[in-house]
């Protein structure tokens, strides 16, 4: 989605904001600008549809635009096609002053009418240059930029991360936030913002977060933060733990696989810390046995990738907890006048932490009285500061939009908790918790082992790649694992593709198989091996081309049935979806390669979906 950058300092800004911009293309964006201001109070706008690279050719890496003070701007269209004109930054009519936003203005055809009615002109069709004629009418009136910013923000109603620079004020920007992400970078003579920390970690790693309602006036020298009724706050600063090598490719071609290959050492990270004496501590947690006995039902909340870690979880919960689990889809949450009380925990999952739908449903759940469990992977991040207790699952940065590691550290966590519950409750046997882990800490080996062979599914990819259409099939974990699997295949490969529990495909899909269909059978969950393999034989029967995924206890049987198998190691039930994603993951990566996709930027897709 949209990103932000601003920068003031001694240097150059044009050229930082260009790299700052680059850092955070892997959200998605459809056009790119920059403004900056001049010493001699000359504000520029240069703004391109398309990639980064169109930008910057035409301001030449950023040469041709002088000064040490400019906001930049990647948009992910809204309110308004894709093209120069809706691209940010917005310039006022007078041309004093420039803006960048992410968010939706909720009110801003009202505001756009009043201006009208004022003989304000418009030229694009976005709620952000609403925000920039008010911005310059307020300033009209006061002749003091901060002054008019609060009286713009007492005015517009939705979300919003804003940085604004003003042609009278050469030595500073201001930025504003409500319900976007928006964070401030302190560095030596120079300081930043921006909507996601990729974008300056080069620069310093020394930021604080913004809050709702925060207006914060940013000179080289000097960071005020002040609170929605303009009074000056000091602001927690924290040290952000990773580098700017974590987010650049090391050497791979794509940062999708490098974030497969990151898996078995993101795992250690997520669980090996909060593993001692063969017991799991969450020390993070400020829910007490006594909140976890009486908890009468749990709500997995999240969207995509997320959602699918609770599927997965809703399983593995409900057998280790023997309480009734439901994982909703944040978006249908939110509207679903769901059934919540002070008894119902609910879990919310986001690698972002920004998701909008998530975020929203949230709201919803801590309204009703929800307790808010969140497993987030962006260190203060919206969900992770509004949740009542908050999990990190420390996989680092996370760059392709098509996610892996994030997924499988949450999938890791989510067990870790349930085992932890479980303990408490008494649900889960000492031998169980004793078996379970062991095998934890024997996964990322194992995963290692997976990653160092995977020939066979680049094999398997070149011999399906040009599929139009694919089906994942499976019965209880290996349905909710499939789920992934056709997401990550759909999302970066642009082929079709669904994911079925297999005993529903005969009320209906099974139409739809018929010679040569590529059907991606899923067999790694023992307790119905079986069955999986009567759904095998269904599809065969109708013609369907099978290649199957099973554990290597149960190659031997499946490869009587199906000739092209792929085969993962051995491992506990609930861990077994942690393992068999893998291969899901290269076939998905491997397929999108052979086809020419852009991998880490799959086509109208964004990282962080901050849009209803
Ligand atoms: C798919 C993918 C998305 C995200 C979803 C939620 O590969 O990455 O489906 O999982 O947009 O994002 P977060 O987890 O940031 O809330």
């Amino acid at each position: 989605m949209c990103g932000i950058v601003g920068f003031v300092g001694k240097e150059q800004a044009a050229p930082i904001l260009l790299d700052g911009l680059e850092r955070l293309e892997y959200r998605g964006y459809d056009s790119a600008g920059i403004a900056v201001v001049s010493a001699k109070h000359e504000l520029q706008v240069k703004k391109a549809k398309g990639r980064l690279k169109v930008l910057s050719d035409i301001i030449q890496g950023g040469k041709s635009v002088e000064g040490t003070l400019g906001i930049g701007h990647t948009r992910w269209a809204t309110h308004g096609e894709p093209n120069d004109i809706n691209a940010h930054p917005h310039l006022s009519g007078d041309g004093k002053v420039a803006v960048v936003h992410n968010g939706i203005i909720e009110n801003y055809v009202e505001l756009r009418d009043f201006l009208k009615g004022r003989g304000y002109k418009f030229c694009s069709e976005t709620d952000t240059e609403v925000v920039t004629q008010l911005l310059a009418y307020y300033y009209a009136e006061c002749g003091d930029i901060f002054d008019a910013v609060f009286k713009v923000i007492h005015r517009i109603e939705g979300a919003y991360a804003l940085g604004i620079i003003c042609a009278d004020c050469p030595d500073r920007f201001i930025a504003a936030r409500k319900d976007a992400p928006l964070l401030i970078g302190y560095g030596e003579g120079c300081n930043f913002i921006a909507s996601d920390v990729t974008a300056i970690i080069k620069h310093t790693r020394d930021i604080s977060y913004m809050e709702d309602g925060e207006v914060a006036v940013i000179t080289a020298d000097s960071v005020q933060v002040y609170d929605y009724m303009e009074q000056p706050i000091e602001k927690e600063r924290c040290f952000v733990d990773w580098d700017v090598s974590a987010a650049e490719k090391g050497g791979y071609a794509h940062f999708m696989l490098k974030e497969i290959m990151e898996q078995p050492e993101a795992i250690r990270k997520t669980a090996f810390n909060r593993i001692r004496d063969n017991r799991i501590i969450l020390e993070d947690l400020k829910i007490d046995a006594d909140y976890i006995k009486g908890i009468s039902k749990i709500f997995i909340i999240a969207c995509g990738s997320s959602y699918h870690v609770g599927v997965v979880g809703k399983y593995n919960l409900e057998r280790m907890l023997r309480k009734p689990v439901e994982v909703c889809l944040a978006s249908e949450f939110r509207y679903s006048d769901p059934l919540v009380d002070e008894s119902t925990l609910v879990i919310v999952i986001s690698q972002s932490g920004e998701t909008l739908d998530t975020m929203a449903a949230l709201r919803e759940a801590k309204s009703l009285g929800a307790h808010i469990l969140s497993i987030v992977n962006v260190v203060g991040s919206s969900i992770a500061r509004e949740s009542d207790d908050v999990l990190y699952t420390w996989a680092g940065p996370e760059i392709a939009v098509a996610t892996t590691k994030a997924y499988s550290t949450q999938l890791v966590l989510l067990n870790m908790l349930g085992l932890y519950f479980g303990d408490i409750l008494g649900t889960v046997s000492r031998s169980e918790y004793s078996a379970i882990i062991d095998e934890l800490l024997r996964l990322p080996a194992k995963m290692e082992q997976m990653l160092e062979h995977t020939d066979d599914i680049k094999h398997f990819a070149s011999n399906y790649f040009n599929h139009s259409s694919v089906f994942f099939i499976g019965r209880n974990l290996d349905y909710a694992m499939g789920l992934e699997g056709s997401l990550k295949l759909k999302e970066i490969s642009y082929i079709h593709s669904e994911a079925y529990a297999s005993g529903e495909l005969k009320h209906g899909t099974i139409s739809l198989i018929e010679n040569g269909t590529l059907v991606i059978a899923l067999g790694t969950y023992a307790p119905l091996f079986d069955k999986a393999m009567s759904n095998v034989v269904e599809v065969q029967a109708r013609g369907a081309d099978v290649l199957a995924l099973t554990t290597e206890s149960h190659a031997a049987e499946m490869r009587k049935t199906v000739e092209n198998v792929i085969t993962v190691p051995e491992s506990h039930t609930i861990f077994q979806p942690s393992l068999g994603v893998v291969p899901l993951q290269l076939f998905a990566y491997y397929v999108a390669l052979l086809r020419g996709c852009d991998i880490d930027k799959p086509r109208n897709l964004a990282k962080s979906v901050t849009v209803e």
